[in-house]
Protein backbone atom coordinates (compact mmCIF):
# COMPACT_ATOMS: atom_id res chain seq x y z
CA UNK A 1 0.00 0.00 0.00
CA UNK A 2 2.73 2.86 0.79
CA UNK A 3 4.70 1.71 -2.36
CA UNK A 4 1.10 3.08 -4.22
CA UNK A 5 0.59 6.18 -2.13
CA UNK A 6 4.39 6.86 -3.14
CA UNK A 7 3.74 6.61 -6.92
CA UNK A 8 0.46 8.77 -6.83
CA UNK A 9 2.65 11.58 -4.58
CA UNK A 10 4.96 11.37 -7.41
CA UNK A 11 2.78 11.70 -10.32
CA UNK A 12 1.52 15.01 -8.82
CA UNK A 13 5.30 16.24 -7.94
CA UNK A 14 5.69 15.53 -11.35
CA UNK A 15 2.09 16.99 -13.31
CA UNK A 16 3.28 20.02 -10.88
CA UNK A 17 6.34 20.34 -13.03
CA UNK A 18 4.81 23.31 -15.54
CA UNK A 19 6.47 23.42 -18.58
CA UNK A 20 5.00 26.24 -20.08
CA UNK A 21 6.05 28.70 -17.31
CA UNK A 22 9.18 27.46 -17.33
CA UNK A 23 10.16 27.58 -20.74
CA UNK A 24 8.82 31.03 -20.92
CA UNK A 25 10.50 32.00 -17.90
CA UNK A 26 13.93 30.95 -19.52
CA UNK A 27 13.34 31.89 -23.14
CA UNK A 28 11.95 35.74 -22.53
CA UNK A 29 11.97 36.05 -18.47
CA UNK A 30 8.30 36.64 -18.75
CA UNK A 31 5.29 34.21 -16.66
CA UNK A 32 3.15 33.19 -19.21
CA UNK A 33 0.32 33.73 -16.72
CA UNK A 34 0.39 37.03 -17.30
CA UNK A 35 0.12 36.74 -20.85
CA UNK A 36 -2.47 35.63 -23.97
CA UNK A 37 -5.31 33.63 -22.18
CA UNK A 38 -2.98 33.53 -19.16
CA UNK A 39 -3.07 29.54 -19.16
CA UNK A 40 -0.14 28.01 -18.48
CA UNK A 41 -0.73 25.17 -21.41
CA UNK A 42 1.09 24.40 -24.92
CA UNK A 43 -2.46 26.60 -26.55
CA UNK A 44 -0.97 29.51 -24.96
CA UNK A 45 2.65 29.16 -25.47
CA UNK A 46 1.81 28.94 -28.60
CA UNK A 47 0.04 32.69 -28.50
CA UNK A 48 2.89 33.83 -26.67
CA UNK A 49 6.12 31.96 -27.84
CA UNK A 50 5.37 30.40 -31.19
CA UNK A 51 5.00 26.97 -32.63
CA UNK A 52 8.48 25.24 -31.11
CA UNK A 53 8.34 25.82 -27.93
CA UNK A 54 4.43 25.22 -28.26
CA UNK A 55 4.92 21.90 -29.92
CA UNK A 56 7.96 21.29 -26.95
CA UNK A 57 5.69 21.75 -24.39
CA UNK A 58 2.69 20.17 -25.67
CA UNK A 59 4.78 17.12 -25.63
CA UNK A 60 6.58 17.21 -22.54
CA UNK A 61 3.12 17.72 -20.72
CA UNK A 62 2.13 14.64 -23.01
CA UNK A 63 5.13 12.66 -21.35
CA UNK A 64 3.81 13.69 -17.98
CA UNK A 65 0.72 11.53 -18.21
CA UNK A 66 2.23 9.39 -19.54
CA UNK A 67 4.84 8.76 -16.82
CA UNK A 68 2.61 8.97 -14.25
CA UNK A 69 0.37 6.01 -15.59
CA UNK A 70 3.36 3.77 -16.45
CA UNK A 71 4.55 4.52 -12.32
CA UNK A 72 1.18 3.03 -11.41
CA UNK A 73 1.40 0.71 -13.96
CA UNK A 74 4.72 -0.69 -12.02
CA UNK A 75 3.65 -0.26 -8.41
CA UNK A 76 0.34 -2.59 -9.30
CA UNK A 77 0.01 -3.44 -12.48
CA UNK A 78 -3.00 -2.77 -15.00
CA UNK A 79 -6.71 -2.75 -13.41
CA UNK A 80 -6.04 -1.83 -9.94
CA UNK A 81 -6.62 0.97 -9.72
CA UNK A 82 -3.56 2.91 -9.03
CA UNK A 83 -2.30 3.16 -12.88
CA UNK A 84 -5.83 5.80 -13.10
CA UNK A 85 -5.20 7.03 -10.07
CA UNK A 86 -1.42 8.32 -11.27
CA UNK A 87 -2.97 9.34 -14.04
CA UNK A 88 -5.66 11.61 -12.25
CA UNK A 89 -2.88 13.12 -9.57
CA UNK A 90 -0.79 13.78 -12.65
CA UNK A 91 -3.88 16.03 -14.08
CA UNK A 92 -4.08 17.41 -10.67
CA UNK A 93 -0.70 18.80 -10.41
CA UNK A 94 -0.82 20.13 -14.28
CA UNK A 95 -3.64 22.18 -12.89
CA UNK A 96 -2.77 23.24 -9.52
CA UNK A 97 0.79 22.45 -9.91
CA UNK A 98 2.91 22.35 -5.91
CA UNK A 99 6.15 24.71 -7.40
CA UNK A 100 4.53 27.67 -8.99
CA UNK A 101 1.52 28.64 -6.59
CA UNK A 102 -1.13 25.92 -7.75
CA UNK A 103 -1.54 28.55 -10.81
CA UNK A 104 -1.46 25.98 -14.14
CA UNK A 105 -3.01 24.98 -16.94
CA UNK A 106 -6.21 23.09 -18.48
CA UNK A 107 -4.89 19.83 -18.17
CA UNK A 108 -5.48 18.50 -21.51
CA UNK A 109 -2.06 17.62 -23.61
CA UNK A 110 -1.44 15.96 -19.77
CA UNK A 111 -5.15 13.78 -19.94
CA UNK A 112 -4.39 13.13 -23.46
CA UNK A 113 -0.70 11.22 -22.78
CA UNK A 114 -2.69 9.53 -19.29
CA UNK A 115 -5.81 8.21 -21.85
CA UNK A 116 -3.89 7.10 -24.38
CA UNK A 117 -1.89 4.84 -22.29
CA UNK A 118 -4.84 3.63 -20.11
CA UNK A 119 -7.24 3.44 -23.35
CA UNK A 120 -5.02 3.55 -26.84
CA UNK A 121 -7.96 3.46 -29.60
CA UNK A 122 -10.76 5.09 -27.32
CA UNK A 123 -8.35 7.97 -26.55
CA UNK A 124 -7.41 7.67 -30.50
CA UNK A 125 -11.02 8.14 -31.76
CA UNK A 126 -11.74 11.04 -29.26
CA UNK A 127 -8.55 12.72 -30.59
CA UNK A 128 -9.61 12.63 -34.16
CA UNK A 129 -12.47 14.21 -33.88
CA UNK A 130 -10.88 16.39 -31.51
CA UNK A 131 -8.88 17.60 -34.10
CA UNK A 132 -11.32 17.21 -36.62
CA UNK A 133 -13.52 20.01 -34.29
CA UNK A 134 -10.68 22.02 -33.89
CA UNK A 135 -9.38 22.53 -37.98
CA UNK A 136 -12.89 23.15 -38.65
CA UNK A 137 -13.85 25.89 -35.91
CA UNK A 138 -10.16 26.92 -34.52
CA UNK A 139 -11.29 26.71 -31.18
CA UNK A 140 -8.94 24.68 -29.30
CA UNK A 141 -10.74 24.93 -26.19
CA UNK A 142 -13.56 23.36 -27.80
CA UNK A 143 -11.66 20.66 -29.55
CA UNK A 144 -10.43 19.75 -25.61
CA UNK A 145 -13.83 20.03 -24.84
CA UNK A 146 -14.89 17.23 -27.39
CA UNK A 147 -11.96 15.22 -26.45
CA UNK A 148 -13.25 14.60 -22.47
CA UNK A 149 -16.87 14.26 -23.24
CA UNK A 150 -16.04 11.44 -25.85
CA UNK A 151 -13.19 9.70 -24.11
CA UNK A 152 -16.16 8.40 -21.77
CA UNK A 153 -18.59 7.18 -25.07
CA UNK A 154 -15.61 5.82 -26.57
CA UNK A 155 -14.73 3.75 -23.62
CA UNK A 156 -18.17 2.83 -23.27
CA UNK A 157 -18.63 1.51 -27.15
CA UNK A 158 -15.50 -0.42 -26.55
CA UNK A 159 -16.06 -2.37 -23.24
CA UNK A 160 -14.01 -0.46 -21.06
CA UNK A 161 -15.10 0.00 -17.19
CA UNK A 162 -13.98 0.63 -13.59
CA UNK A 163 -11.16 2.07 -13.76
CA UNK A 164 -10.47 3.67 -16.73
CA UNK A 165 -14.28 4.52 -17.61
CA UNK A 166 -14.28 6.31 -14.13
CA UNK A 167 -10.89 8.33 -14.49
CA UNK A 168 -12.08 9.36 -17.86
CA UNK A 169 -15.31 10.85 -16.26
CA UNK A 170 -13.11 12.78 -13.10
CA UNK A 171 -10.78 14.03 -15.50
CA UNK A 172 -13.91 15.32 -17.49
CA UNK A 173 -15.23 17.02 -14.63
CA UNK A 174 -11.69 18.53 -14.05
CA UNK A 175 -11.85 19.53 -17.88
CA UNK A 176 -14.81 21.22 -18.25
CA UNK A 177 -14.28 23.33 -14.51
CA UNK A 178 -10.78 24.83 -16.22
CA UNK A 179 -12.70 25.72 -19.20
CA UNK A 180 -15.25 27.08 -17.76
CA UNK A 181 -14.51 30.95 -19.07
CA UNK A 182 -13.79 29.52 -22.47
CA UNK A 183 -17.31 27.89 -22.50
CA UNK A 184 -19.33 31.43 -21.57
CA UNK A 185 -16.41 32.68 -24.11
CA UNK A 186 -17.70 30.28 -26.69
CA UNK A 187 -21.23 31.09 -26.17
CA UNK A 188 -20.09 34.87 -26.70
CA UNK A 189 -18.08 34.52 -29.30
CA UNK A 190 -15.15 36.01 -27.92
CA UNK A 191 -13.16 33.11 -28.14
CA UNK A 192 -9.56 33.08 -29.28
CA UNK A 193 -9.33 31.30 -32.29
CA UNK A 194 -6.15 29.53 -33.22
CA UNK A 195 -3.98 31.31 -35.41
CA UNK A 196 -5.84 34.81 -34.59
CA UNK A 197 -4.27 37.42 -32.36
CA UNK A 198 -5.82 36.80 -28.93
CA UNK A 199 -8.84 39.31 -28.15
CA UNK A 200 -8.06 39.88 -24.40
CA UNK A 201 -8.72 39.20 -20.84
CA UNK A 202 -8.51 35.93 -19.05
O1 LIG B 1 -5.82 22.95 -23.40
C1 LIG B 1 -6.11 24.29 -23.22
C2 LIG B 1 -7.01 24.77 -24.30
O2 LIG B 1 -8.13 23.95 -24.37
C3 LIG B 1 -7.45 26.17 -24.12
O3 LIG B 1 -6.35 27.00 -23.85
O4 LIG B 1 -5.15 29.10 -23.64
O5 LIG B 1 -7.10 28.95 -25.20
O6 LIG B 1 -7.47 28.91 -22.74
P1 LIG B 1 -6.53 28.57 -23.84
Amino acid sequence: MALEIVVIVISYLLGSISFSVLLARLLKGIDIRQYGSGNAGATNTLRVLGTGPAILVLVLDVLKGIVAVWLGVWAAGWGSGVAAACGIAAIIGHNWPLYFHFKGGKGIATTIGVMATLAFFPALYAGIIAILSIVITRYVSLGSLLYVALTPVFLLITGFTYPVLWTSLVIAVFAFWRHRTNIIKIAQRRENKIGSKPKGGK
